[in-house]
C-alpha cells in the first residue's frame, strides 16, 4: 500500500500533446477475498481512461469485471494498488461520499430504483445533501427525464414504468450531479434487443454532448462494439485493449459486409491479390493483419483468431 505512484497517474493535465486529460488510472490495483482460499478476483490492473472516453470492459463471468467497476466507483476498496479519480487518489480522499455522488454515476443491471418514489423523485435522490434548493433539484430531474425520453412518465412509479424505461430513469439517475464519470455494470443485461439499444444510443448521446466519460461492463459483443474501446479481462487481469478509431470501425464494418471481406475472412487470399492486381508475399502479411481486424469487428472485439 506503501508503494510510491508515479507522477503521471497523478496529473490531473494531459499527457500528451492533443490528448484528453487522464480521468482514471489504476496502478497494480489487486482485491483479494477469503483469508483460506483467496479468490484474486482483481491481480494487478494498471488501466488509464481519458476524459471523454466510450469504452467497455468485457471478459468471462468471474474474470473481476463487476470487481473493478467498484472499486473504481469507490464502492470497494482495494487490497493493494492505487485508483486514481480525476486526479484524486481514492485512497486518501477526504470525503468518500462526496466523491461517490458527484464525480461518478452508477448504473446497475437491475435499475435499483426505490419502488415508492415516482420517476422525478429517483432522480432526485442522488441531489440530497449536495445543498440544491427544492425547485432547482425538481427542474434538474425535469431535464434529465426529458432528456432520456420520458418527459410524459415523470410522475410514474417504477413499476408502471417497462423495463426499458426504468433503465432510462437509472441513467438520468446517474446523470444527476454532472459527474465526469459514468460507471455501467451490464445496463443491458436485463433488457430486450431493442430496450438495450435505446439505452446505447442513450449513452452515446451523453458522451457525445456532454463528453461525460462512460466505461460499460457488458458480456454482449453488440454493446461494445458500439463503444469505441475495449479491455477483455480474463482471471484478475486486463489481457486485451483495443482502442477503435471510428473510421477504422465504420470501414470494417463495411467490409466485414462485402465480397472483399467474404474472400478474406473465407482466407482466399490468393485469388483476393488477384482480384485486387497484386501478389507478394508483404500483402499476404497485410491481408493477416486486416483478417484478425475483421474478425475482432465481428467478435465484438472479444477475441482475436
Ligand atoms: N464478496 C465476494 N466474496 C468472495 N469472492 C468474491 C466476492 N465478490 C466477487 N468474488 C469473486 O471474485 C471474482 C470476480 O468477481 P466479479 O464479480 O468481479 O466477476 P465478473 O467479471 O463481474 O463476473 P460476471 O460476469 O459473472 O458478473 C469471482 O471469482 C468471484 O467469485
Ligand atoms: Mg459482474
Amino acid at each position: 500500500m506503501s508503494e510510491s505512484v508515479p507522477n503521471w497517474l497523478q496529473e490531473k493535465s494531459g499527457t500528451g500533446a492533443g490528448e484528453q486529460p487522464v480521468v482514471i488510472a489504476t496502478y497494480r490495483l489487486t482485491r483479494y477475498y477469503g483469508d483460506g482460499v483467496v479468490v484474486r478476483a482483481l491481480d494487478g490492473v494498471d488501466m488509464t481512461v481519458h476524459r471523454g472516453e466510450f469504452l467497455t470492459v468485457m471478459g468471462p463471468s468471474g474474470s473481476g469485471k463487476s470487481t473493478l467497476l467498484n472499486l473504481l466507483g469507490a464502492l470497494d476498496r482495494p487490497t493493494s494498488g492505487r485508483v486514481i479519480v480525476n486526479g484524486e487518489d481514492l485512497a486518501t480522499i477526504r470525503d468518500i461520499d462526496r466523491f461517490r455522488a458527484r464525480t461518478v454515476g452508477f448504473v446497475f443491471q437491475l435499475h435499483n430504483l426505490l419502488p415508492t418514489l415516482t420517476a422525478r423523485e429517483n432522480v432526485e435522490v442522488p441531489m440530497y445533501g449536495q445543498g440544491i434548493s427544492k425547485s432547482k433539484m425538481r427542474r434538474r430531474a425535469e431535464h434529465l427525464l426529458e432528456l432520456v425520453g420520458l418527459a410524459n412518465r415523470m410522475d410514474h412509479l417504477p413499476a408502471q414504468l417497462s423495463g426499458g424505461q426504468r433503465q432510462r430513469v437509472a441513467v438520468a439517475r446517474a446523470l444527476a450531479n454532472d459527474p465526469a464519470i459514468i460507471l455501467a455494470d451490464e445496463p443491458t443485461g436485463s433488457l430486450d434487443t431493442q430496450s438495450g439499444n435505446e439505452i446505447m444510443e442513450l449513452f452515446e448521446h451523453i458522451n457525445q454532448t456532454q463528453r461525460t466519460t462512460i466505461l460499460i461492463v457488458t458480456h454482449d459483443p453488440r454493446v461494445a462494439r458500439r463503444t469505441r474501446r475495449i479491455l477483455t479481462m480474463r482471471d484478475g487481469r486486463i489481457v486485451d485493449d483495443h482502442p477503435i478509431q471510428d473510421v477504422v470501425w465504420e470501414d470494417l464494418r463495411d467490409l466485414a459486409q462485402s465480397r472483399l471481406g467474404e474472400m478474406l475472412l473465407k482466407g482466399e487470399d490468393k485469388a483476393l491479390l488477384e482480384r485486387l492486381g497484386v501478389a507478394t508475399s508483404d500483402s499476404v502479411v497485410a491481408l493477416r493483419v486486416l483478417r484478425s481486424w475483421l474478425l475482432r469487428v465481428l467478435k465484438g472485439g472479444d477475441e482475436a483468431a
